[in-house]
């Protein structure tokens, strides 16, 4: 199949699935065929409306048999609770499926999803892949991409740096911000499943070097405001938390190997302890022969603080596998079955 015949459907339209409606608009790689929408409001708008862009003729449905009925290569799936079911619904419909829930790769408990997603590929003779920025990107593909170059590892570490201050949203208040040190520790804004879900990132890192995750282990450390941070929706008092570190290591035959560490924080000041993790971002930092240190963040508008890129990269890590994907055999498409895959329509006016 050839790039140009992509016929695209965007499974939801958040702040990923925006991203990628624009994508699908500007690259002629893709025709937008489809648009599922869960928000009523947005049910018979144009896509071009919806992601603040120029009409697209492409009006938006809640209905999934609508989408189902479709004459579409792939569906970028990008809603926010994941839905096997319905992913293989799609997947027998005929329909590649990329999305940024997952599930990313075979470890522990994914497997049985995987093997249900398996056989819906099977049923339909269509692909499916789970990508995204981390997982799906800065936790596993970068880090093994960086292994390459290495004469000896010792262990891999991963930096995930998130200034909420500088990038507000809605989960400032969803993961715990503002709260008592007490009330966030019985009640983390991270689910004990989190770990899990990323641990299948570290055993992509694991299987490349020839190993297999058998434990993870995990900590949370909290700092609090020295006074009162204000931000555009609210404020997060003194005393209140102010800085989430979580960490997450994944033990093989016993020692660790890969960690995970998650610095989310309001702010480059005013916290306690500041930690010194650098700006929103990820780092790669490999101990071994050399050891190495790998940045991957993006450039600041002048008088601008600089934006945390996971989002739109979120999108762009599963829109720009879609050729590669559709021309795949049936089946799980994992980073490994991508190889290098070729990118479409990324050079254009
Ligand atoms: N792998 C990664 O690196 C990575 C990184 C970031 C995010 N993600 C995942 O990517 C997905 C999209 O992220 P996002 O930032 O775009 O999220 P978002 O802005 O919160 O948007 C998610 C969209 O899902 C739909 N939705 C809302 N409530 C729903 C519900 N109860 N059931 C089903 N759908 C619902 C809505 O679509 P409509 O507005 O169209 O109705 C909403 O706009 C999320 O699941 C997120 O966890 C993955």
């Amino acid at each position: 199949m050839s790039a140009k015949s992509c016929k695209v459907v965007q499974w939801a339209t958040g702040y990923v699935g925006k991203t990628a409606i624009r994508h699908f608009v500007s690259n002629p790689a893709y025709e937008l065929v489809g648009v599922l929408v869960t928000n009523p409001k947005k049910v018979g708008k144009d896509a071009g409306n919806i992601a603040k862009i120029a009409p697209t003729g492409v009006i938006a449905t809640d209905d999934p048999e609508q989408i189902i009925a479709l004459d579409a290569d792939c569906v970028h799936f990008a809603q926010l609770v994941q839905d096997i079911d319905m992913i293989c619904r799609l997947l027998r419909s005929g329909k590649n499926v990329v999305t940024p829930l997952g599930p990313y790769y075979y470890h522990g408990r994914f497997s049985e999803e995987l093997e249900t997603i398996e056989a819906a590929c099977r049923d339909g003779g269509t692909s499916f892949h789970g990508g995204g920025i981390h997982p799906g990107f800065a936790g596993d593909l970068l880090a093994i991409t960086a292994l390459r170059l290495m004469d000896r590892v010792e262990h891999i570490h991963l930096y995930d740096v998130l200034d909420h201050l500088a990038n507000p949203s809605s989960y400032i208040e969803f993961m715990g911000f503002g709260r008592t040190p007490e009330d966030v520790l019985e009640n983390p804004g991270r689910s004990p499943e989190a770990p899990l879900i990323f641990a299948q990132s570290m055993e992509m890192v694991a299987h490349t070097l020839g190993l297999e995750i058998d434990d993870v282990t995990s900590k949370l450390n909290l700092a609090t405001a020295t006074q009162d941070i204000a931000w555009s929706d609210g404020v997060v008092s003194q005393g209140t938390v102010a800085g989430q570190h979580y960490e997450w290591t994944g033990l093989s035959n016993g020692k660790p190997i890969i960690t995970y560490h998650c610095f989310w924080k309001m702010g480059e000041e005013n916290i306690e302890p500041n930690w010194d993790c650098g700006p929103s971002g990820f780092r790669i930092l490999i101990e071994g022969n050399p050891p190495m240190d790998m940045t991957l963040r993006t450039i600041a508008k002048p008088g601008e603080p600089l934006r945390y890129a996971g989002l739109p990269w979120t999108a762009m890590a599963c829109v720009n596998v879609i050729p590669t994907v559709c021309e795949a055999a049936p089946g799980i498409v994992t980073h490994f079955d991508l190889g290098v895959p070729k990118l479409h329509g990324l050079v254009r006016d």
